[in-house]
């Protein structure tokens, strides 16, 4: 199949819409990562999603919408509750993502059998006119291979699925950079699955009390049930051995300095630079979680092009805001391996 890259007119993206509407695959520009659209509601082109992705089968999707009244329009929702109108109404169109019980609409391809559904209304342009166009919901992953980092540009997505969908809309690069925070308000408090670009903090602001599920920070137990199953598989992660390494600036630079080799590369903030030697990435400044998250997947995939990279240091984030998103896809990139230098 040729896969036809798309601009983001009015004129191209029908062509995007009419595709969707007769059950074939885009690649879609979003402010998080580029999501592979199809129509929420035709369980063929849904489990061809799976296929162009390899993506496993018990891994539910996210369904996009362009306007809160298609919930109900579209038998989404079993029932909106209290909070999700809350939140809708503060953080939706953008990155939030919320597990509500489903409606009878929603096949169980999109939800993977769960009697749940993850909802979200992106802010981006493209995306909202797509999902307008076609008039239909738009159930999305990432546009990546299952296993590789998310798509930030649309040459991430070609790179991952050339020749297996036929179009993907050219929207630039995405604001956000790792994909959306994953909420569910089907238990009493409502429950964090996956941080992104709408924090905790602003969640617990608008709601209350709100839980952190244990699979952000931690490796799930042997044996235990993810709630939101896309955090049980080793996401994101680069051909190279990543490590990630807490500590201050002085144990830092003595430690990557004094394993420097040239398959070894660093992740670390703009003002590392001058203190590292031998390969580095820069994911932006210390201070601003925003840009390492917007430059993170860029970083792991400019990382797995260089082949001859075989071992990976990442500075450790700061958990703060924005920052436990990022410590989030880091921590899976890096197969839970963390090393506290104050400890050697
Ligand atoms: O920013 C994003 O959310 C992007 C863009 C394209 O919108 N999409 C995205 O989709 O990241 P995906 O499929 O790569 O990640 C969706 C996550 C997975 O971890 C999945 O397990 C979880 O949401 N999820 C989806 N439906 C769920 C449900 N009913 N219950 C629990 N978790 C769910
Ligand atoms: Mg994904």
């Amino acid at each position: 199949m040729n896969t036809v890259l798309l601009k983001d007119t009015d004129e191209d993206i029908k062509k995007a819409a009419e595709i969707i509407k007769n059950g074939g695959l885009v690649g879609m520009p979003t402010e998080t990562v580029y999501g592979l659209g199809a129509n929420a509601l035709n369980p063929k082109a849904v489990l061809d999603i799976f296929k162009a992705k390899g993506r496993p089968a018990d891994n539910p999707l996210i369904v996009h919408i362009s306007d809160v009244s298609q919930i109900e329009k579209f038998s989404l929702a079993e029932e909106i509750p209290e909070n999700a109108k809350i939140l809708a109404e503060k953080f939706w169109p953008g990155p939030l993502t919320m597990i509500v019980k489903k409606g009878k609409a929603v096949p169980d391809e999109v939800s993977a059998g769960l009697d749940t559904v993850a909802i979200r209304f992106p802010s981006h342009p493209v995306a909202q006119k797509l999902i307008s166009f076609a008039g239909l919901p738009v159930a999305a992953p990432s546009a990546n291979l299952s296993g590789s980092p998310s798509p930030t540009t649309p040459q991430h997505v070609m790179r991952d699925l050339k020749g297996k969908i036929p179009a993907i809309i050219d929207g630039g690069i995405c604001n956000v950079g790792l994909e959306s925070t994953v909420i569910t308000l089907t238990e009493k408090p409502p429950r964090l699955l996956r941080p992104g670009g709408i924090t905790l903090e602003q969640l617990r602001d608008a709601l209350g009390e709100v839980a952190l599920d244990d699979a952000v920070l931690h490796k799930l137990k042997e044996g235990r049930r993810a709630a939101s199953p896309g955090m049980k598989y080793k996401h994101y992660a680069p051909k190279a051995n990543v490590t990630i390494l807490k500590g201050g600036n002085r144990d830092f630079y003595d430690f990557v300095n004094a394993n420097s080799h040239s398959n070894r590369a660093v992740i670390c903030y703009d003002e590392d630079a001058p203190f590292i030697k031998g390969n580095k990435f820069l994911l932006g400044s210390k201070s601003d979680s925003a840009q390492q998250a917007h430059r993170l997947f860029d970083v792991l995939r400019q990382i797995d092009l260089n082949p001859e990279i075989t071992a990976v240091y990442a500075r450790c984030p700061d958990i703060n805001g924005v920052g436990l998103a990022v410590y989030n896809r880091l921590i899976r990139a890096a197969g839970f391996e963390v090393k506290d230098l104050a400890e050697i």
